[in-house]
């Protein structure tokens, strides 16, 4: 196993349309705030480009696995044939559950969200099995998990067994295998691949953020997992794309979509898969995405087009200059429907992805560690005149 990068790597070259400023800062949201320096990816928000370690997504999206993303992360390269070779066998060995953990997964109702079982799980399995200064190994060791909690919990809501991981199976086939029981076709097992490579990282983003603070503070690995899984939960970040196909049903055919999304709009409600806090065009992921959508599932592209079509018109008309393009979210929903995710998957799967990010980003801040302890402009009174409580 190659040794985990010690530093954060050459300075990234500076894009000047996208260096944020503090002359920003009062736009709130810590919106152009610098708040790490990091060799891992960067969002160039004006041209549309996503980079992993210096490497555009366009070419890895399709090119790579998983694992190799991983390691790119990880150990700063992408693996030579017997890096990968070792990667594997290192995710093969760490794919098994503590029975106390897959007891906290019996524990928890069937109706249980799961991303929230994800979290409960994760926190559960840390508590058991985590101790110390956050390692590569230990990152591993997590990132191997997230199919295998998510599995066995979709196994026991259905009433089937737990299956028991294949060492020979890719991360990608053998999280499909575990969800399904069935030999995963290769179209399926690209397509899931290809949407977890889209996702692994993604700059300084609300979850990684996240996960970076508690890192910050000299926490276990884990804990910095959980809370990074808290934030990835919400709708605006990860929580999105079961709702694109809430709304996608909700419209069912082209004729209402136009009257769907007025009402939408009219009512207030944000289109789910539009806007993003840094790219002001195209996300880059969102065309991979859209184009594989389209293989994959071409009766479905259809709505999907077309309903992307008309809300982009739509945020055009109703806000306009607010440059509102479509997002990676958007057409990761009609991916994850297209490989037979059911949809309160779709954000939990964001997360067997993200974990590579996380976990990468853990270890670079504790590398070059500074306590994350932001100031706040305080607003209220200053000189109050206290009064005891039998007097009040
Ligand atoms: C992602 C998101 C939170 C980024 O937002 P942000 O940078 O904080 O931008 P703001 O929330 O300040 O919004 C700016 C303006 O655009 C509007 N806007 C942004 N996204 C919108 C959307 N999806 N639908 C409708 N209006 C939207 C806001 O209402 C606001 O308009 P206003 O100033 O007239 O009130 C936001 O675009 C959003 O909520 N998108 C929908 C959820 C989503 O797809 N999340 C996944 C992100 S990858």
């Amino acid at each position: 196993m190659s040794k985990a990068i010690s530093d954060t790597g050459s300075t990234p070259q500076k894009d000047m349309q996208d260096i944020p400023t503090s002359s920003k800062a009062n736009k709130g949201g810590l919106e152009g705030i610098v708040a790490a320096t990091t060799a891992i990816s960067k969002v160039e928000g004006t041209a549309g480009r996503l980079i992993y370690r210096g490497y555009t997504i366009h070419d890895l999206a399709r090119t790579t696995s998983f694992e190799e993303i991983v390691h790119l992360l990880w150990f700063g390269h992408l693996p030579n044939q017997r890096e990968l070779s070792e990667l594997h066998a290192h995710f093969a060995a760490e794919r098994t559950l503590p029975a106390e953990v897959l007891q906290v997964i019996q524990v928890l109702p069937a109706q249980t969200e799961p991303m929230d079982v994800l979290r409960t799980a994760v926190s559960a399995w840390g508590a058991l099995s985590i101790k110390g200064k956050p390692t590569v190994e230990q990152a591993i060791a997590l990132t191997a998990r997230f199919p295998l909690i998510l599995a066995a919990f979709h196994s026991l809501r259905t009433g089937k067994a737990i299956l028991e991981s294949r060492p020979e199976l890719s991360h990608a086939a053998n999280y499909l295998y575990l969800l399904t029981g069935q030999e995963p076709s290769q179209e399926h097992v690209q397509g899931l691949n290809s949407y977890l490579v889209l996702l692994a990282d993604h700059g300084m983003n609300a979850s990684t953020f996240t996960a970076r603070v508690v890192a910050s503070t000299e926490s276990d690995i884990v804990s910095s997992i959980v809370a990074a899984l808290g934030a990835l939960k919400g709708p605006l970040h990860g929580g999105a794309p079961s709702k694109v196909q809430d709304m996608l049903h909700a419209i069912g055919s082209v004729d209402n979509a136009e009257p769907w999304l007025r009402s939408a709009m009219a009512r207030g409600e944000r289109l789910m898969g539009f806007g993003h806090r840094v790219y002001k065009t195209e996300d880059p992921r969102a065309e991979e995405l859209r184009e594989m959508a389209r293989v994959a599932d071409p009766q479905g592209f259809m709505l999907s087009r077309r309903v992307e079509e008309l809300a982009l018109a739509l945020l055009e008309e109703q806000k306009p200059g607010r440059r509102l393009y479509t997002n990676v979210e958007y057409y990761s929903a009609a991916l994850m429907h297209s490989v037979g995710l059911p949809g309160d998957l779709f954000t939990p799967t964001f997360a067997v992805s993200r974990v590579g990010g996380w976990t990468a980003h853990v270890l670079e801040q504790i590398n070059n560690n500074r306590l994350i302890r932001p100031d706040a402009d305080y607003t209220g009174p200053n000189e109050q005149q206290f009064v005891p409580l039998s007097a009040r």
